[in-house]
């Protein structure tokens, strides 16, 4: 596009400028002669146009299948090892072969109309310069014009040659460049189904009340994942969630800091529904250890501290010694200046984990979501971080998706999720008196 724009302002312009004075002078010397180079314009503007159509047409198609190539590179090269894993290496190159003649295929065509445009173009021009010579004789021979003056006549239209090339040559690039913008702005153009009201305010210090009213939520809309739940949770209280994989635990997480909107009913926090306040100011009173943990290429610290311009690396530390990484932090050649990431140290699942944790914790957060933040922990290092969130607990709201027992038993409440509908609710005791699913999934687990 920047190209295109350049090309625009640097050859475009100063062409249908230049192709406006002179024809202006060409007037002014012969009328008939003028008239008779000009019948040929519009011939030739609507078959620039007709060959600009089918060039947007091609890039279009190419500008797409350039899109499927590259996203499919992107994709091979970071699941090389599983491609290797499964001896699926055929497979991939004949995926990316199919992909690539397509790609092929598209451009060959986008130049294939260039290649007719070109000398239909020109075959044209040919003919409408001896089109003014034989027209240009017979004016002389009439009278109305001396050989002087058609001298000129004709140095005036060698003089449009040049810029009308380059009008045609740009038309089409300017057609191609409309493609670029088209998808470019289909980009711009998505819109967050989570919008902020016009009129949010930013969400006060947050106490740590949570409140669920019949809520439900489905990804797709015939296919509901979470039906009216209903449930309150008050600060400093430990909610477990447990039940089967797919059984909604994650999506009622995310439900909390609004990266999705419920469908029906309505999510409250101190009582006030999270509709209504800024997303910024919501979601960063609330910290998440997510599922799968990403760790941008930087150093540790920064990593830890992440979104944070100017961080206090003392913070950062007591972060780190809560999450009870900190210890491993120092054992680091540069310490929590390590670099992470591509170009640096690897860390183990657990690691990253704890990581997540210290970065989480930073944000001293009033409600705290571990999504099964502590399964990739041995049993000493999650015993550590245990003691470490029950020291926390006391300063904040937590939902723990776990599928420890010893992550689970010690929460307040625990909270039984069955095919997106709650089904039990309770503490251990409780929940294994009663002898409904919790117990058969504890005595279960505990064979
Ligand atoms: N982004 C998404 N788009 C569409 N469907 C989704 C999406 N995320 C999850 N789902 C579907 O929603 C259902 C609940 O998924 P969810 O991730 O909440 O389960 P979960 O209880 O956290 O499972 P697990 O214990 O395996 O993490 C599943 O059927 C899943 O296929
Ligand atoms: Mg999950």
């Amino acid at each position: 596009v920047g190209e295109v724009v350049q090309r625009f302002f640097h050859r475009f312009i100063p062409s249908v400028l230049t192709i406006l004075a002179v024809v202006a002078y060409l007037f002014y010397l012969n009328g008939i002669l003028t008239l008779t180079t000009l019948v040929i314009a519009p011939l030739m503007g609507a078959l620039i146009s007709w060959f600009g159509d089918r060039l947007l047409l091609r890039s279009r198609l190419n500008q797409e299948s350039m899109s499927d190539l590259s996203s499919l590179l992107t994709e091979a090269f970071a699941g090389i090892s599983l491609t290797r894993a499964f001896a699926a290496e055929e497979y991939e190159i004949r995926r990316f072969s199919a992909m690539a003649e397509n790609n092929r295929l598209a451009r060959f065509q986008t130049e294939q109309v260039k290649a007719i445009q070109d000398p239909v173009v020109g075959f044209l021009y040919a003919m409408s310069v001896l089109g003014v010579f034989w027209v240009g004789g017979w004016q002389i021979s009439e009278g109305n014009l001396t050989g002087s003056q058609f001298l000129g006549f004709i140095a005036g239209v060698a003089m449009l040659i040049d810029p009308i090339v380059h009008i045609t040559n740009n038309y089409s690039e300017l057609k191609q460049g409309e493609a670029s913008v088209e998808r470019i702005f289909e980009l711009l153009d998505t819109r967050s189904q989570v919008r902020e009201l016009p009129g949010a305010r930013p969400m006060p210090p947050i106490q740590g009340w949570v409140e669920f009213e019949q809520v439900s939520f489905a990804y797709k809309p015939d296919q509901p994942v979470l039906k009216r739940i209903s449930f309150q949770v008050a600060p400093g209280e430990i909610v477990a969630l447990v039940g089967s994989s797919g059984a909604g635990k994650s999506t009622l997480v995310n439900l909390i800091p609004r990266f999705y909107d419920p469908q029906e009913g309505c999510i409250r926090i101190d009582g006030i529904d999270i509709r209504t306040v800024t997303l910024k100011s919501l979601r960063r009173q609330i910290g998440i250890v997510p599922q799968e943990i990403t760790l941008f290429s930087g150093t540790i610290a920064s990593n830890i501290a992440y979104g944070q311009e100017d961080f206090d690396l003392e913070a950062v530390r007591q972060a780190a010694r809560v999450a009870n990484i900190d210890s491993f932090i120092e054992s680091l050649p540069d310490g929590y200046a390590t670099r992470v990431g591509e170009r640096g140290v690897t860390l183990s699942g657990g690691q990253r984990q704890r990581l997540a944790i210290a970065r989480a914790l930073l944000l001293n957060p009033k409600i705290l979501i571990l999504d099964e933040a502590t399964s990739a922990l041995d049993n000493e290092s999650e015993a550590l971080v245990q003691e470490a969130l029950q020291r926390l607990m006391q300063r904040c709201t937590v939902f723990v998706i776990a599928h420890r027992l010893s992550t689970v038993r010690s929460a307040h409440r625990i909270f039984v999720l069955e095919q997106g509908q709650l089904l039990e609710e309770g503490n251990h005791r409780e929940l294994l008196s009663k002898g409904g699913r919790y117990a058969q999934f504890h005595w279960r687990q505990f064979q």
